[in-house]
């Protein structure tokens, strides 16, 4: 599978290359570049692609939907893990008890979804990757705004699923994308209420001002079973 991927990878490079050769095709006469030891080289290496690519193209035919269902599961894991990671965080923002442990059970069910798509991973032959980015977006964010930004999350990640029914035809496939997204849309009537509580002050959230975020999550045991 490693190979495929990095053929299919080969086939998109192929592309971008082609499109950067012919605008500096485009653009060599009014920049006043006439020069033909580098013109020549630009044409010729333009002429080896196209072959190249429709061999590659004729090698991956039969495998493409294989390809694209792990290209699928690769974002969904990545997002999954993403919304961990924040769940986490807000979660130990946050004092009230009750809403601590219902963000803490959010992150675990957003891990098993995780584990979930990492299983399909490593049955196509794959291998999960998630890549930390340290990200400061959220300092000095209030309750409010992590409450959007988990609602805007988790609509995003319904429709995301969603898309992939449509797109798959695997019947097992497309079992899992749906059950996934029925799990979002849970997340986000649940998040949908607790901000309209919020708002009513029926709940007042205290967070903890001294907090601060280091780490990246390294999890409870079990809570990473694709590399535990
Ligand atoms: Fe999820
Ligand atoms: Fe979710």
């Amino acid at each position: 599978m490693a190979f495929l991927l990095k053929l299919n990878a080969i086939k998109k490079e192929l592309e971008l290359l082609r499109g950067l050769i012919e605008e500096t095709q485009s653009i060599h006469q009014k920049d006043g570049i006439s020069d033909q030891d580098i013109l020549i080289p630009l044409d010729d290496l333009l002429d080896s692609i196209a072959p190249v690519k429709a061999r590659i193209n004729e090698w991956l035919e039969d495998k493409q939907s294989l390809i694209e269902e792990l290209e699928f599961l690769t974002e969904g894991f990545r997002r999954e893990y993403g919304a961990v990671l924040d769940y986490k965080q807000f979660a130990s923002l946050v004092k009230n008890p009750e809403l601590k442990e219902r963000l803490a059970a959010y992150g675990r069910e957003e891990a098993h979804h995780a584990n979930q798509l990492t299983e399909l991973i490593f049955k196509h032959g794959g291998t999960p990757e998630y890549i930390f980015a340290v990200s400061r977006e959220k300092d000095g964010w209030g309750p409010e705004q992590y409450l959007d930004y988990f609602i805007d999350q988790e609509k995003e990640a319904a429709r995301f699923y969603q898309s992939g029914e449509e797109k798959f035809q695997d019947a097992k496939f497309r079992w899992l994308l749906g059950e996934i997204k029925t799990e979002e849309k849970e997340h986000l009537k649940e998040l949908q209420k607790l901000k309209d509580e919020f708002l009513k002050k029926e709940i007042v959230i205290t967070m903890d001002p001294d907090f601060k975020w280091v780490d990246p999550f390294m999890g409870e045991p079990g809570d990473r079973a694709w590399i535990e």
